[in-house]
């Protein structure tokens, strides 16, 4: 029987172990996940998602501070349109975020970052170019773009120096999709490097309806594959959403992928940036314990932990702070929820708003639990201590498990106690 390992990703002469650790945003996927993964000859992706917030955490900037002095004034106003980002420090974020990650890279392997798209940012097409220039500028790698996918993206980066030189790859989950990307593109003369084909089952939004129970990743991913082969694309397809073993990469990688992107088993990693208390909980669910809703303002489904913090909880949006979701008019539909529950609980100090969530303030708290839909296996994965707790892991145990295990085999860590 094979292993990943047997396997290898190409881009152009390079090679490398054929594992994607996906982004995993607001800097869940932390650089020195993504790291490990580069050092072990894989590819490691953080995410740009709220990165002025990570940049004020990471290197004591004062991003998020400043912006909220200077729209202070508007907080009680639902209108936010006024509120916007300064390219030039959104582009300084950027740079610090990924220039950092960049210089610690060791290894043979590279480093991603995941551009979603749907972060509209209260100007969509300007912050858009301004984070996908800057990080070309701070020598990323590459840069998945994800959620959302604006047809015109590569256009924005065009003149950049380093656009035929960086990997760039999309996120899709169907055929046609891909089909619209290459058809707005097609003037560019310049073909995704890779595509990332992410099913139903993976964590974060979803690139489906409330149907999504009915789509399944091996089918879409055979379909990719004939597709790109009758098109004569010679473009590396990667599949990603449910891949919990080896031995489950190894079926896509037979199949004729060229490689996995994984990321629910990384959740309970020391190096992912999830809080300690948060492993827990996610290690701990069970399968009734996960659910898909639409609660986040994208309007996409996005698959969380039922106990999550963000369902029902009534903050005041908090666009002055952060204000990734708004819209090119300054709108967020949370912002119409919390209205509306406001106005017809005029006199409710808690405020419950059931159909839609915070998704920045709660996302940057680390209070929206999005997780696979496999979450309830990671439990499969190490060892129960005495005191109930699990432990966690190391990326590079879990790294090494996807690339040499066989036969459906989940290899334990160590006892560390
Ligand atoms: C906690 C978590 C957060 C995620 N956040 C993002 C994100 O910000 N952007 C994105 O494109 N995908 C995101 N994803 C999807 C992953 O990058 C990946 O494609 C998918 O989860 C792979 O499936 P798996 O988790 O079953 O291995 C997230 C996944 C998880 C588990």
């Amino acid at each position: 029987m094979k292993r990943v390992d047997d396997f290898r990703l190409r881009f152009g002469k390079n090679e490398y172990v054929p594992i994607m650790v996906g982004g995993m945003g607001v800097d869940i996927s932390t650089s020195e996940l993504a790291l490990e993964a580069a050092r072990l000859g894989g590819i490691g992706h953080i995410s740009d998602a709220m990165v002025e917030d990570v940049s004020d955490r990471k290197f004591d900037t004062s991003f998020v501070k400043d912006k909220t002095k200077l729209y202070k004034f508007n907080i009680n106003n639902s209108d936010k349109s006024v509120v916007q980002f300064d390219l030039e420090r959104l582009a300084d974020a950027q740079r610090r975020h990924i220039g950092a990650t960049m210089a610690a890279k060791k290894g043979d392997g590279l480093i991603f970052v995941n551009c979603m798209e749907k972060l509209t940012m209260n100007g969509p097409r300007e912050t858009l170019r301004t984070r996908l220039n800057a990080a070309l500028d701070a020598g990323i790698d590459g840069i998945t773009l994800s959620a959302g996918l604006h047809f015109g993206s590569f256009a924005l980066m065009a003149d950049h120096p380093r656009f035929r030189e960086a990997k760039l790859g999309i996120i899709v989950s169907s055929v046609r999709a891909l089909q619209i990307f290459l058809r707005k593109n097609a003037k560019l003369d310049r073909l995704p490097d890779f595509i990332i084909v992410e099913g139903p089952l993976a964590g974060g939004h979803l690139g489906f309806g409330m149907d999504w129970a009915e789509y399944d990743l091996m089918t879409i991913t055979l379909e990719l594959l004939a597709y790109l082969k009758a098109e004569n694309l010679d473009i590396p397809l990667i599949a990603a959403g449910g891949i919990f073993t080896g031995s489950d990469a190894v079926r896509f990688l037979e199949a004729g992928a060229a490689g996995v992107q994984v990321a629910t088993r990384f959740t309970i990693t020391n190096e992912c940036g999830l809080p300690a208390k948060v492993k827990q909980e996610y290690v701990k669910a069970t399968e009734d314990d996960i659910i898909v809703n639409g609660i986040s303002p994208t309007g996409y489904p996005m698959r969380m932990l039922k106990s999550t913090p963000a369902i029902g909880a009534g903050i005041r949006p908090g666009c002055e702070s952060y204000g990734y979701l708004l819209d090119a008019t300054g709108n967020c539909a949370y912002i119409n929820s919390y209205n509306r529950e406001v106005a017809a609980h005029p006199n409710e100090k808690n405020i419950v708003v059931m159909d839609k969530t915070c998704l920045c303030t709660h996302m940057r708290n680390f209070n929206c639990w999005t997780c696979g839909h496999y979450t309830y296996r990671l439990k499969d994965t190490t060892h129960k201590k005495p005191d109930g707790e699990y432990q966690l892991l190391s990326a590079e145990h879990v790294f090494k498990d996807y690339q040499f295990s066989i036969d459906n085999q989940i290899a334990l860590p160590e006892k560390e106690f």
